[in-house]
């Protein structure tokens, strides 16, 4: 049962508004979820849908029952944990954190592989935050099952990505997690959303770390200020787990729609 690899896809950032004809900077949101999604139905179908964050962009809680539900069209497990945007009443309606160990943090096994999730959302702040409490269950989960193959999963940047005004709200106790799962060598990479563009590096200890485009509206990578790219598609993030622990990714870019750049007066 657990020689076959596994397939996670990752998507991120869908910033979903109460209106389904809402513009972001310029794209539709809920039109590049369709184009992103319809991409995903062509693919394997996956062992687990990994979902890190800002799935809303407003304070509606219609969307979350939205995304839940095309999300779940795609008939694999979902993982869920929330972004800065999102709002933490409406996710957990949504998504209940009942068996979550802190806040919406969260463990999912798939065959031999464990993906942890970790809620970085400080309400009412763009910077993330994963506190003591996160912190020391993560370090106990791993010591838990050290001989399994795990990904780590967050909204915010565990790491500067090098567009300095994303830099500037990245995860603010970021040192605890990075010293916590470098030591922990089952550990095979970090996922995470929030820079609205692809990441893929790694820490010098050799900890891989992989970001994955937004379903929405793009930032331009390496600017001062905040500065959208929305001509650059939205991108799902297939990765192959494999039984030895082996991690193979690639991003994926459906084809440009006939929503996805179109300039807006909302934009
Ligand atoms: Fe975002």
């Amino acid at each position: 049962m657990s020689s076959r690899p596994r397939t996670l896809l990752h998507l991120t950032d869908t910033h979903l508004a109460s209106d389904p004809a809402w513009r972001h900077h310029g794209v539709r949101p809920q039109a590049r979820l369709a184009q992103v999604l319809e991409q995903a139905r062509r693919g394997p179908r996956p062992d687990l849908v990994l979902v890190t964050g800002d799935i809303g962009h407003d304070e509606g809680a219609a969307v979350y029952q939205r995304f839940r539900r095309e999300i779940r069209a795609l008939g694999a497990p979902v993982q869920v944990l929330p972004g800065n945007h999102d709002v933490p009443s409406a996710f957990a309606e949504a998504y209940p954190a009942a068996d979550a160990a802190v806040g919406f943090a969260g463990e999912r096994w798939v065959g031999p592989w464990r993906v942890l999730s970790l809620d970085s959302q400080v309400p009412g702040e763009v910077a993330g935050r994963l506190g003591a409490d996160q912190l020391r269950w993560l370090a106990e989960a791993l010591a838990a099952a050290p001989a399994a193959p795990t990904l780590v999963a967050l909204h915010h940047a565990p790491v500067a990505t090098g567009t300095p005004w994303l830099d500037d709200h990245r995860l603010a106790d970021s040192a605890g997690l990075l010293a916590c799962l470098e030591a922990n060598p089952q550990v095979r990479g970090v996922l995470f959303g929030h820079v609205h563009q692809g990441v893929d590096t790694a820490t010098e200890a050799g900890l891989r770390l992989l970001a994955t485009p937004a379903v929405t509206v793009q930032f331009q990578p390496g600017s001062q200020r905040f500065t959208v790219a929305p001509d650059e598609p939205p991108a799902l993030r297939w990765v192959e787990l494999a039984p030895d622990g082996a991690v193979e990714t690639a991003l994926q870019r459906p084809a440009a729609g006939d929503e996805g750049a179109e300039a807006g007066p909302g934009g």
